[in-house]
């Protein structure tokens, strides 16, 4: 998508559809431009009127062009009080509906709102609502995305343009990583797609097979891949900052599951139809990658995933198995379908040896966190204030929405072992928390956070401006947090 700055009138940009951004109460001033007499002459204010349209935040009211003026369709697009959230929201659900339209050329006016502070967002959340995944449908039902988004009368901002560009371009990725199906995103292909990040700034510091994931005897991802013909894949990328003096460093780590079908304790198959989204945190941290590979913060970031598939087969690891993990711990497996801890296990006590400030891991892992905060919310997991306030703060601006959760101690008991050390399920009650709390044992890192996204990755229905699948939620998230951190 190419973004422009136009100092044209509004009523002269030859747009597929022309969007007016109308705070609440002044649709007459908003208009003005529009509707005089070498325009709509009025009529404009007048049908809005009539269909109620009064700029409220979230309504829109749509008109043919009817050659009035250059553009073939007119949107008028209420923002309320024009605050940034609202711009944000009018800019992504006019995103989802010029895709539906398939308009190619679309231009933004705003006469009586500055919505230069909002550029970067507003660009992020139209990208978002204009993202399909359609490449598997006949030619003739796909619509085609934006090529061009034109700004009227908003000055020229390239710094807020290329960020907001990196992030759309990471969290694309993500989606379409979450978005392909199982036989497509496997562990060797997601591993690949990682290694493709490496230049510049960006290396590949492991991409182990399986030979290599068994001789470092990390028990966790050898345990859950073993059923699976598709053997799993260990991936550390670095990103270093040139002028080679970081002002921190971070650990990304991503639950890369790339099928979960339960293993042995095989998922029925509502449950398991949409499993392929079960690598959803390593696709948020390979997007995060992309997206700070482009924006360069100076700050040093490691991302890590495990990549393997659940798959019951005779090779399979079974109930009452005891996992000897990376850690050296040992774990009893009560459950092969609790398999998502045992991966980020190895690979959070991996990203502990790096020793940097802060580890984040992201991961599908519970379906308790479904049930406690839904679709919209990721669970967030922290003793560390620093962290989970930073990491709050940076979804709050990303639009992106986190919820802290507790690590409760006194849920300890829960995942006592009879044989091992610990065991990889806590019952039914607090099931989100006690995965998280099956976590912390593996981080020496002091400045750990958890994120469960089960519920945002992926989307049974579409929500706000995102059509069902993949969301590459906290690809945002992830990167403001780690630009923060460099500034
Ligand atoms: N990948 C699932 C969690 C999940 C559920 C992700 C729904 C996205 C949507 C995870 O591996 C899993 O199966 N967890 C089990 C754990 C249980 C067996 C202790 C669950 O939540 O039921
Ligand atoms: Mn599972
Ligand atoms: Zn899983």
């Amino acid at each position: 998508m190419l973004i422009s700055f136009s100092a044209a009138r509004p009523l002269a940009a030859a747009a597929d559809v022309l969007a007016l951004v109308v705070p609440q109460g002044k649709v007459a001033a908003a208009l003005a431009d529009l509707d005089g007499a070498d325009g709509f002459g009025g009529a404009l204010a007048a049908a809005a009127k009539d269909d109620g349209f009064d700029g409220r935040a979230g309504t829109s009211f749509w008109s043919p062009g009817l050659g009035k003026i250059a553009a073939k369709r007119l949107v008028l697009l209420g923002v309320g009080n024009g605050s940034t959230n609202e711009l944000r929201a009018a800019a992504g659900s006019l995103g989802k509906d010029v895709r539906n339209k398939g308009a190619k050329v679309v231009a933004i006016a705003s006469a009586e709102t500055n919505v230069a502070p909002a550029l970067s967002l507003m660009i992020e959340a139209y990208a978002e609502g204009n993202y399909r995944f359609d490449k598997y449908k006949p030619v003739a039902q796909r619509k085609a995305p934006t090529d061009t988004l034109t700004f009227i009368g908003v000055a020229e901002d390239p710094r807020a343009v290329a960020h907001a560009l990196a992030l759309a371009a990471g969290q694309e990725l993500a989606r379409n990583l979450v978005n392909e199906p199982a036989a497509e995103i496997h562990p060797d292909s997601i591993a690949a797609v990682a290694e493709g990040l490496a230049g510049g700034e960006v290396s590949v510091v492991a991409s182990w097979d399986y030979a290599t994931i068994q001789a470092k005897k990390m028990g966790g991802i050898v345990g859950v891949g073993q059923g699976s013909d598709k053997k799993p894949r260990f991936v550390h990328l670095r990103y270093e900052p040139a002028g080679g003096a970081p002002k921190a460093h971070v650990a990304l780590v991503g639950k890369g599951v790339t099928f979960d079908s339960g293993g042995l304790s095989l998922k029925p198959s509502d449950g398991m139809l949409t499993m392929r989204c079960d690598m959803g945190g390593a696709a948020a941290v390979i997007g995060a990658m992309k997206a700070i590979a482009a924006i360069k913060p100076n700050v040093r970031v490691d991302m890590i995933f495990g990549a393997v598939e659940n798959m019951p087969s005779g090779n399979s690891y079974k109930l009452g198995d005891i996992l000897t993990m990376y850690s050296g711990k040992k774990v009893e497996i009560h459950n092969t379908d609790a398999e998502g801890r045992l991966v980020l296990a190895d690979c959070l006590h991996y990203a502990s040896e790096l020793k940097p400030d802060a580890v984040v891991d992201l991961a599908t892992l519970t379906g308790a966190a479904v049930v406690a905060l839904g679709d919209w919310y990721s669970a967030l997991y922290s003793r560390e204030e620093s962290v989970s306030a930073g990491l709050l703060s940076a979804a709050e601006t990303s639009g992106e929405a986190a919820w802290r959760m507790p690590l409760a101690d006194i849920y300890r008991d829960k995942i006592k072992a009879e044989w091992g050390e610990t065991k990889n399920t806590g019952g039914r009650n607090a099931g989100s928390i006690t995965a998280a709390l099956f976590l912390s044992d593996f981080v020496t890192t002091p400045k750990w956070a958890h994120v469960d996204i089960a519920g945002p990755a992926f989307l049974d229905s579409p929500l706000l401006h995102y059509v069902q699948g993949g969301t590459g939620i906290m690809v945002r998230t992830l990167t403001r947090w780690v630009e923060g951190l460099g500034q």
